[in-house]
């Protein structure tokens, strides 16, 4: 299948601009798959809920979502995207699975990180995994998870464990550790992980955050199929085989699901 992701800088405040750019990088590229970076619509520094309120949108009437809709109906393809969504008078930093015929399947951030606690509710949906059509008929099953959500390794484990053949991971990293982590999400899990980072600053009157570009690919055995640059805008699309993530064994005697020894860890 193919496979891969969008790097790119949102601009802060500006949906429409950040649309424009998305359709230009994507252009005609064929892919069954493709992850874009976290709160892909709005940009990342909020400093008042006024902003929040401007730049949200409800799922999935919006105009990001119809405007990712229409791309992956043409292209018949998949698209996972960070997007800043209104739900009534709560906001959360959520993700989108935008299938070609126009479902759209939500997942909203359960770890917050830092100052997005000020700004959004914590996630309330279902850690969930959901199958895709490749144009092939092959199913794939996905899973979602953003950024910060890759320091608590359960949320990868929750989504490996229902299924889940590729970890997609809309981001907007500002620490240096997880592309290098990735690696043990994606070995410890044997999944495929896609990793979609930003690249560049917000800058505000009240202060500025920059983001690591990076983004990253790794296979079930821990090999980084493609790693980006940092600060520039990048599409990679990889021809990938997802059966690879199905075989959980690491040799004729260990098996990462059937070996663990749950009656040990506990509760919770
Ligand atoms: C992050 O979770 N955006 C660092």
């Amino acid at each position: 299948m193919r496979a891969g992701y969008l790097q790119f800088r949102p601009v802060f405040g500006d949906p429409e601009a950040n649309i424009k750019k998305i359709r230009k990088l994507i252009g005609k590229k064929k892919f069954d798959l493709l992850v874009l970076p976290e709160l892909a619509n709005s940009g990342y520094l909020f400093s008042n809920k006024n902003e929040l309120k401007e730049l949200s949108e409800e799922i999935p009437r919006g105009k990001f979502c119809s405007a990712l809709t229409e791309i992956c109906n043409k292209s018949n393809g998949h698209i996972i995207s960070g997007i800043c969504e209104r739900s009534g008078n709560k906001f959360y930093n959520s993700s989108v699975l935008v299938y070609p015929d126009g479902k759209i399947i939500t997942y909203r951030k359960l770890h917050l990180f830092n100052t997005e606690k000020k700004w959004f509710s914590k996630g309330n949906l279902p850690l969930k995994v959901n199958e895709i059509r490749l144009q092939n008929s092959e199913r794939v099953k996905t899973g979602m998870m953003i950024c910060f959500d890759w320091i608590f390794p359960e949320t990868a484990r929750t989504l490996a464990l229902q299924g889940a053949q590729i970890i997609c991971h809309p981001s907007n990293l500002v620490m240096q550790y997880c592309q290098r982590a990735m690696f043990a999400r994606a070995l410890e899990n044997h999944v495929f992980t896609i990793t979609a980072n930003r690249t560049g600053k917000d800058v505000k009157s009240d202060g500025e955050i920059s983001f690591t570009g990076q983004s990253v690919i790794l296979s079930p055995k821990g090999n980084y199929l493609s790693k980006g640059p940092k600060n520039r805008d990048e599409c990679v699309i990889l021809n990938i085989n997802p059966s690879d993530a199905l075989n959980k064994n690491i040799n004729s005697k260990n098996n990462l699901y059937s070996d663990r020894r749950k009656d040990f860890y506990g509760i919770n």
